[in-house]
């Protein structure tokens, strides 16, 4: 994370609205990255034992008051489930003070649903992060609403930054990134699955094929990041003239691994639209 971003979170009360899994791996990430001490965080969910095993775990504030929570914090961070933000944005609008941020990672609640549900001046910044923030390698994107300012979306951004890696997007592209990297985890979990079943049937143990598969992700993963390299280039160079790689990929692309995988992609991102939808119009009603 940057010092810049770094220093406009200091000093902010954040508040997590629902204390699940998306604002535990948050709540971890910003207390790992040394940005944010426990003392600037408090969370709010309806489940008492929740509540105790986050004060517990991370020593934050807890509460089952969403009034109190949002009272307390300056950037609420709303992260209950979809269907539930419904039943919570009165008690968001009514809390509100001027100059709050609220960041939703609600998937598939639009910015303008939200907006018009709160006070006229809100400042919004709708986010689509993914599971691998658990693990602190998150892939996440965020979309300024009406009244965000530039500052708002950098805090934004260093919240997320503290989980992972995170891009700033027109919200018109959110379907998109939940159709890639919202979505993505699922399908590289099949391809890890795959690629151990592949190793069990030349013979490796299950245990051992698990770890090669999943390490080798994540190291190819790693390599493109770390070096920036076009992954085209980085598969040549393990991809010697008749030789094993080029003898998997050609059954790769037999099987059509690159046409499935934008198909998936182009699907999910299509159902994220259709979802995003129903969303909004039961929440404009
Ligand atoms: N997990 C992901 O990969 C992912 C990725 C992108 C976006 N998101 C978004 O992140 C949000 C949170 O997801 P999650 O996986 O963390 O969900 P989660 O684990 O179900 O967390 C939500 C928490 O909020 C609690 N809650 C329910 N109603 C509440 C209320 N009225 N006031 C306060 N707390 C309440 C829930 O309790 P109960 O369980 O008792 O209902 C639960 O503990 C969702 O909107 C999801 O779309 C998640």
């Amino acid at each position: 994370m940057s010092t810049t971003n770094a220093k406009l979170l200091h000093g902010r009360r954040i508040g997590f609205l629902g204390g699940g899994n998306m604002a535990a791996a948050l709540i971890r990430g910003l207390l790992h990255s040394g940005t944010v001490t426990a003392d600037q965080i408090m969370v709010s969910d309806v489940k008492d034992e929740r509540l105790t095993e986050l004060h517990a775990t991370y020593a934050v504030t807890t509460t089952d008051d969403n009034d109190e929570l949002v009272r307390s914090s300056n950037v609420i961070v709303l992260a209950v489930k979809p269907q539930i933000v419904d039943r919570i944005l009165g008690t968001l609008s009514n809390g509100l003070k001027d100059g709050d941020l609220v960041v939703s990672i609600a998937a598939g609640v639009p910015i303008d649903a939200l907006e018009a549900r709160l006070p006229a001046s809100a400042r919004v910044v709708r986010s689509m992060p993914n599971t691998a923030a658990i693990a602190l390698a998150g892939a996440t994107a965020i979309a300024a609403g009406t009244h965000a300012t530039r500052d708002d979306v950098e805090i934004a951004k260093a919240l997320f930054e503290a989980v992972g890696r995170c891009v700033v997007l027109d919200e018109s592209l959110l379907d998109a990134v939940t159709g890639l990297s919202g979505s993505g985890p699922a399908y590289v979990m099949v391809i890890i699955d795959a690629l151990a079943d592949g190793g069990v049937k030349v013979g490796l143990g299950r245990d051992t094929a698990l770890l090669l598969a999943a390490q080798t992700v994540y190291g190819a993963a790693k390599l493109q990041l770390e070096t920036g390299e076009h992954p085209g280039r980085l598969k040549d160079m393990v991809t010697s003239p008749g030789g094993t790689a080029i003898a998997g990929l050609h059954t790769l692309e037999s099987g059509g691994l690159r046409r499935t995988l934008i198909d998936a992609v182009e699907a999910a991102a299509g159902r994220s639209a259709e979802l995003g939808e129903q969303m909004a119009k039961k929440l404009r009603r």
